[in-house]
């Protein structure tokens, strides 16, 4: 049974249209793949603390001197790792805030970069160590900004970074415009889903 992760972080929880989105791609993915198991990671409703000098420092000290406090700090980082190697498909569900990723999203992220575990250098640069994911990610935004954006340039340039570099973007945009606009949006994002799991497309 194929394993999901769901990473939400709209302040509305499910009922925002990123994560409707996500939501549909996990319908269509159950569809195509049968029974999942999906694990719901909601970032708003339970943040991620953001990253601190304590917090940083008890991430890369070395494992025989952390304090049992520093010690905790690892642990966290360490389940929020395992929930993503555990997971075959992850799915992002991301709003633009402020031209953005949203903050709740950023501290997790800040949590996941850790020399040695996600990623190491190489004498050809860096190289990320979650690999074999199937990766989508769901942006939704009230204006238009275009897929070139630096909010999914720089998603794009993260996630890869760790490894999960194969992800599938799709881009909801003008949502705050109007009715129209909004709806149009959605419609060919749905559209795109479908058309991911067509079987000619033959990528999922
Ligand atoms: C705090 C906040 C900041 C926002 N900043 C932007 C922005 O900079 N650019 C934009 O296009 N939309 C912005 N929006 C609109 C959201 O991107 C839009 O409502 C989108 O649907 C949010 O995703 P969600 O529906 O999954 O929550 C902002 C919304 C909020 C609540």
């Amino acid at each position: 049974m194929k394993k999901v992760l769901r990473i939400q972080t709209s302040l509305f929880g499910a009922d925002g249209q990123s994560s409707k989105l996500a939501d549909r791609f996990i319908e269509d993915l159950q569809k195509t793949h049968g029974e999942l198991r999906v694990v719901t990671r909601d970032l708003a409703a339970e943040p991620v603390p953001a990253l601190t000098l304590e917090r940083f420092q008890a991430l890369i000290a070395k494992p025989e001197e952390r304090s049992a406090e520093q010690q905790s700090v690892v642990d966290f980082s360490d389940a929020l790792i395992a929930e993503l190697k555990a997971a075959d498909v992850i799915v992002f569900a991301v709003p633009m805030y402020n031209f953005n990723i949203p903050a709740a999203l950023h501290n997790y992220f800040d949590h996941l970069a850790r020399a040695g575990v996600t990623f190491h250098y190489t004498a050809d640069g860096p190289e990320g160590l979650i690999k074999g994911k199937q990766v989508a990610v769901f942006i939704a935004r009230g204006g238009n900004y275009g897929e070139g954006h630096s909010q999914t340039a720089f998603l794009r340039q993260f996630l890869s970074f760790i490894g999960l570099d194969d992800a599938a973007f799709f881009h909801a945009e003008g949502l705050a415009i109007s009715d129209e606009s909004r709806e149009m949006s959605l419609a060919a994002v749905r559209n795109e889903i479908t058309e991911t799991f067509r079987p000619q497309a033959n990528v999922a």
